[in-house]
């Protein structure tokens, strides 16, 4: 069994964009290991989101190989596929994504509904993971009567909540003041180390540097540095 979560061996990724195609990845090699705490940095349209994608199992590469824990996700059915996402992939987006006529309780029990769990069996397990992000006087909010910053504070409890083994965080500061952007940072920093959930960030966020252990750079598709980081933010 191998001590990776994740291995990325030469992928590429080729859209067809009418009678082109476009290389969005390119002999991609990458490993990443159990409880990582990492970013792909790149300009806009290096490749940081197909990266992710494919990783998550929400696309296939055109060549190459992504394996978690050593199994190449290519040998998945789409039922699998949809398994290896639901139970150990928890998504994070810069729009957070939240159901809008559910509440934060809500939110954050459908992953594990979903995971074919029952509410009486799990309630006290979506109240103390609500409590977790700092939302127990919110519970029963809608996401549109929350803030930017405490939505994003749902999508992060709704992500971490089945336990998954990897959260992958596209862009999840975007939208975030400076204040937000170092609280919700903050807060994954300490439920990276709590849950030993590994998180992937994809980011243009220089924040994010500050708190992150490794850093990957993407250009044109292609990895050009990758690179140990302290990972020392404290907060502000
Ligand atoms: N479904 C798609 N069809 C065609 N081209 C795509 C598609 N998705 C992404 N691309 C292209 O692939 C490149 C990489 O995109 P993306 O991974 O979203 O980059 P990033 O997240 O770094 O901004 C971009 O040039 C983008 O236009
Ligand atoms: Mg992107």
């Amino acid at each position: 069994m191998s001590e990776n979560l994740i291995t990325l061996e030469h992928v590429s990724k080729v859209y067809r964009v009418g009678e082109e195609n476009f290389s969005a990845l390119n002999d991609v090699s990458l490993e990443v290991s159990k409880g990582a705490f990492m970013s792909f940095v790149g300009p806009s349209g290096s490749g940081k989101t197909t990266l992710l994608n494919l990783i998550g199992g929400l696309d296939r590469p055109t060549t190459g190989k992504v394996l978690f824990k050593g199994t190449d996700l290519e040998n998945m059915s789409r039922d699998k596929l949809a398994a290896y996402r639901r139970e150990n992939i928890g998504f994070i987006f810069q729009t957070y994504n939240l159901l809008p006529v559910y509440s934060v309780y809500e939110n954050v029990l459908f992953p594990l509904i979903l995971n074919g769990l029952k509410e009486n069996q799990v309630r006290e397990r979506v109240e103390a993971m609500v409590a977790k992000v700092g939302l127990q006087d919110q519970i029963n909010k809608k996401p549109a009567q929350l803030s930017g910053g405490q939505c994003q504070r749902v999508a992060i409890a709704r992500a971490l909540v089945k336990d998954p083994l990897l959260i992958l965080a596209d862009e999840p500061t975007a939208n975030l003041d400076s204040e937000n952007s170092h609280q919700i940072l903050n807060l994954m920093q300490t439920l990276n180390q709590e849950f030993k959930a590994a998180v992937i960030f994809s980011t243009h966020d220089e924040k994010v540097t500050r708190y992150i252990r490794r850093e990957v750079k993407l250009e044109d598709g292609r990895i050009s540095w990758d690179k140990p980081r302290n990972g020392t933010e404290i907060e502000t």
